[in-house]
């Protein structure tokens, strides 16, 4: 048979993340800083409430948008933490935070329709926009200390633009969206009825206050807000997390999840539920001493890098090394037997870096942190060398 494909998928390449994880899993006793999920398990008493409810046998399809008891339970939520007022028809439960981002640009999206992303950005917003036949507009930020310039921004809006997506605090750098940045975003998605899909999935995950663009009241028709069971609850195998839009997106999203998954299995969403009114502080205690540990042996060694003010990853500034990430990467894989993430698979601006992660086991890490500072100082290039 000759296998006449989607074109779009077919140019589509598997994630730099996926790729280089691949390699890194060829090599024996590597110590692995690339993994963006939790060393935690998922606590006992939400795998109990997913054993309840198999034993209950709460296992039937279930309403394609959600239990309506998880629905309230999010709305209740999301009203205490981030002072958010969605009823229940205004949730959708997906398939994780991805699944939301999915079914959340499929259902805005119409062929030629352009989407911005601003860069770095995790690898998965570009593939989604291409599916839907959209096109993806890319906007780095790094050099604007990972903050909005309104010039620039301003730049790439034209009539097709549709949505502007944002992450904060964003993977890779771990960067929160100041207060001037997203009252930027507030204006000129008012002022070019953008959408905006705000993906918060590491909102607990905050070492210091910040500003959260998901609360502005004046752009509430505008957000589309992508929510994850993953990170907070160390669920990621779970693969449940939501979607809270104004009625009239929220019904077509609804839609779209229907057509596409039937929903979200049941016993799953009962765990979800458990997992709401779970206390999560100390994983998060860990991730921050995990992140202040990192930065103290880092500056010691005189390695520059990005300092995250949330999430769990760490870029690391290699551009004194005077190589790509990506030989750098597989260097340090082969001479270190340290994985991490090449920068350039989150915008080719970020080859300067190396994504870490702070989501491991500190005892293992900060070793391999610290053969990643003597791998960097033996591969300094001085400024007569590189002239
Ligand atoms: C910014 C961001 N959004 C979404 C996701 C996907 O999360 P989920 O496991 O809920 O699909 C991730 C996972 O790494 C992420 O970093």
């Amino acid at each position: 048979m000759k296998h006449v494909l989607n074109e779009i998928l077919l140019n589509m390449d598997l994630s730099g993340i996926r790729r280089f994880s691949e390699e890194a899993n060829q090599v024996e006793g590597v110590v692995r800083l690339t993994i963006g999920e939790p060393m935690f398990d998922t606590p006992q008493n939400i795998k109990q409430a997913a054993i309840d409810a198999l034993i209950a046998n709460d296992t039937h399809y279930p309403f394609a948008q959600g239990l309506l008891s998880l629905r309230k339970a999010c709305c209740e939520f999301e009203k205490k933490t981030q002072d958010l007022d969605y009823v229940p028809s205004e949730v959708i439960i997906t398939q994780g935070a991805t699944g939301g981002l999915f079914t959340a640009i499929n259902t805005i999206c119409q062929p030629m329709d352009e989407v911005i992303i601003l860069l770095p950005s995790f690898t998965i917003y570009k593939p989604i926009v291409e599916f839907a036949d959209a096109i993806p507009v890319l906007i780095d930020i790094s050099e604007d200390d990972f903050q909005i310039n309104e010039q620039k921004l301003r730049n790439v809006i034209t009539s097709k633009t549709k949505a502007i997506i944002v992450n904060s605090p964003n993977n890779p750098s771990g960067i929160s969206l100041s207060r001037q940045s997203n009252d930027i975003l507030e204006k000129i998605v008012v002022e070019h009825d953008l959408y905006v899909l705000c993906d918060d999935v590491y909102n607990q995950l905050i070492f210091e206050d910040t500003d959260f663009l998901v609360r502005r009241k004046s752009i509430r028709e505008n957000i589309i807000y992508i929510q994850s069971f993953s990170k907070p609850y160390a669920m990621t195998g779970w693969r449940i997390g939501y979607v809270m839009a104004d009625q009239p997106v929220a019904t077509q999203i609804a839609k779209v999840q229907s057509y596409g998954t039937s929903g979200v299995p049941p016993f799953v969403q009962q765990a979800a539920i458990a997992a709401l009114s779970t206390d999560v502080t100390e994983m998060l205690d860990q991730y921050k001493s995990n992140m202040v540990q990192v930065s103290e042996l880092l500056t010691s060694r005189g390695i520059p890098f990005v300092k995250p003010q949330g999430a769990f990853y760490l870029l690391v500034d290699i551009s004194q090394c005077n190589m790509d990430s990506w030989t750098f990467a597989r260097k340090l894989l082969h001479t270190e037997k340290v994985a991490v993430i090449p920068g350039e698979v989150f915008g080719a601006q970020m080859d300067r870096y190396v994504r870490t992660s702070l989501a491991t086991d500190i005892k293992i890490s900060l070793p391999a942190f610290d053969r990643i500072a003597d791998f960097i100082r033996n591969n300094r290039q001085t400024v007569e060398e590189t002239a």
